[in-house]
């Protein structure tokens, strides 16, 4: 009902925009965080929602706009909800990373993200951003361009977004704490879903199964969401391809393909064609993974469907690439671009003032009731990150010491052959609250480096409050010397989350225009839970727009 209420909303600001272009519209929405019992694969439980929907409803709004979204916590656990990708600025309270920017809503209290939508269009997505809790507490965020400005690619009859999720049987937050206890990774998922559904592969899915009527000749939009906790997606849809448009709400150099590829935390919006035989068409998700580790490695379909095409026709399913195809990987990765526009530059930083350099690595650490003494462990340059008490946001602002400190080092301790022989050594992980302070508006240069530390694994790392520009990758160890020349700095790929290849490294920048403290993690719930974060706290400009906003009233209390 309220996310009915919140289409009719969306429609009717929609008809007031046509009346008064001019018009900055406020988007309000009502998120009660309530228990719900769900089946699948012929298991029901009880599973956290918004609104009791799973999927969780889709924010519409448009650029320019402001949301109001105010969420009650009706459910036994702490909540707290991070709008994924969108830009903050000067108000990181309303980013929602709990114990980051903000104390998370205990039960019955509520709090209101309060945020405009400035400077991005596009498909991004809002999560909870506490325990494992985004398995069941995601949706969609559509931001349209301002009214009167039309897409850079053809106009789609019609839209549709596709939310690749994960399911376990049992109980989640169970599931994770039986791994804690025991120091070893939580079992892995029981299915992949589609907009929440797994699809006739599996068994009792017949009801729970998504479809998408096209018809002949017309175009669709998809804003395909990779919102599953632990794996990179392959997606495709049977005898049909696939431009990709737009990237974590920036749009890009429109390309043709038969797969994308997704990883935890991105967004891509395709193009469709319903150009073929009308029939049914499977559409399809499965994980990549290049590394030696173990992954829920099942099918989830959905059903690309012709209209007056019947229900009994059995649809084909999509070739994707071999589960554990890096060629596709970095040829796909390859082909994103930014658009690079007049009316949307990249605006690719091309002097850096500071340069960072960050080893990502597993380690094991000593766990005394743990299954072996130890427990696994996950750091950027041998920290191991410690979430605190307070909300490091709230530290910062109100000058409160003892919560962090702002001693990240810049490189790792000691360097060494980074993605040589799989190295077991105890490289003296610490575990630490240690964030790295950025001066405003300096312009920085991060690379990711992955280690052979315990194995190899690709990392899709995430920025909160900023986009940045992906500039290099490659496989191996980073050559300081060699690579630079390398970079593309005319029209690299900007984006808030990226994949550090399987044994090798991506680098980026950004310019730290916003204030506040950012948080960085990989994008894996079972890394983040293992200390593979940091944050930015980049402080605050001289100019009267460039510090961090008061908080508001309702913020929660620690
Ligand atoms: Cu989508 Cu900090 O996460």
């Amino acid at each position: 009902m309220a996310g009915f209420l919140s289409g009719l909303t969306f429609l009717f600001g929609f008809l007031c925009l046509v009346s008064f272009p001019a018009e900055a519209a406020i988007r309000k929405y009502q998120f009660d965080i309530q228990v719900k019992n769900v089946s699948r694969l012929c298991h029901a439980k009880p599973i956290v929602t918004v609104n009791g929907r799973f999927p969780g409803p889709t924010i519409y709004v448009r650029e320019g706009d402001r949301v109001l979204i105010n969420v009650t916590n009706h459910a036994q656990y702490n909540m707290s909800i991070h709008w994924h990708g969108l830009k903050q600025y000067r108000n990181g309270w309303a980013d929602g990373p709990a114990y980051v920017t903000q104390c998370p809503i205990q039960t019955g209290n509520s709090y209101s993200y309060d945020f405009n939508v400035t400077g991005q269009r596009g498909t991004l997505w809002w999560h909870a951003h506490i325990r494992w809790l985004r398995a069941t507490v995601y949706g969609a965020i559509v931001i349209m361009p301002k009214q009167g400005i039309t897409f850079p690619f053809p106009q789609p009859a019609r839209e549709s977004e596709i939310l690749l999720g994960e399911w376990w049987n049992t109980d989640v937050e169970a599931v994770v704490k039986q791994g804690t206890n025991l120091g070893l990774p939580p079992n892995m998922s029981d299915a992949h879903t589609i907009n929440g559904k797994p699809g006739p592969l599996f068994p009792c899915s017949e009801k729970h199964t998504f479809a998408m009527e096209v018809e002949p000749g017309k175009t669709y939009l998809l804003r395909i969401i990779n919102a599953a906790l632990n794996d990179e997606l392959f997606f495709g849809i049977a005898g049909h391809n696939l431009t990709v448009v737009e990237v974590d709400a920036v749009y890009t150099k429109p390309f043709t393909t038969q797969a994308i590829l997704i990883a935890p935390g991105q967004t891509t919006n395709v193009l469709v064609q319903a150009n073929q035989v009308p029939s049914r068409y499977f559409m399809a998700t499965r994980p990549f993974m290049d590394a030696p580790i173990p992954v829920d490695n099942k099918t989830a379909t959905a059903i690309l469907q012709y209209k007056g095409i019947p229900n009994t026709v059995l649809p084909v399913l999509p070739q994707l690439p071999a589960s554990n195809d890096s060629a596709f990987a970095l040829s796909y990765n390859k082909k994103l671009r930014s658009l690079n526009s007049a009316n949307f530059p990249a605006n690719v930083p091309l002097k850096v003032d500071r340069n960072l350099f960050y080893t990502v690595g597993l380690a094991r650490g000593s766990c005394p009731t743990c299954i072996n003494g130890t427990r696994l462990l996950a750091s950027l340059n041998n920290i191991s990150f410690v979430m605190p008490q307070t909300a490091l946001l709230q530290a910062h602002y109100f000058n409160i010491k003892g919560v962090f400190r702002t001693d990240f080092p810049d490189r790792p301790p000691t360097p060494f052959n980074y993605t040589g022989a799989p190295l077991t050594a105890n490289l003296r992980t610490s575990a630490g609250t240690r964030l790295s302070k950025i001066a405003f508006n300096s312009t920085v240069e991060l690379v990711l480096q992955d280690t052979n530390l315990l194995t190899v694994e690709s990392h899709p790392f995430h920025l909160h409050g900023y986009n940045f520009f992906v500039v290099g990758t490659g496989i191996g160890n980073f050559d300081p010397a060699k690579d630079p020349a390398k970079y593309n700095l005319v029209d690299p790929i900007e984006r808030n989350t990226v994949g550090v290849p399987t044994g090798g490294w991506t680098a980026f920048r950004f310019r730290a225009d916003n204030p506040g403290v950012w948080f960085m993690h990989c994008h894996l719930e079972l890394h983040t839970g293992w200390g593979l974060k940091t944050a930015f706290v980049v402080e605050d400009g001289p100019g009267q727009d460039q510090s961090v906003l008061p908080p508001p009233k309702d913020l929660p209390p620690c």
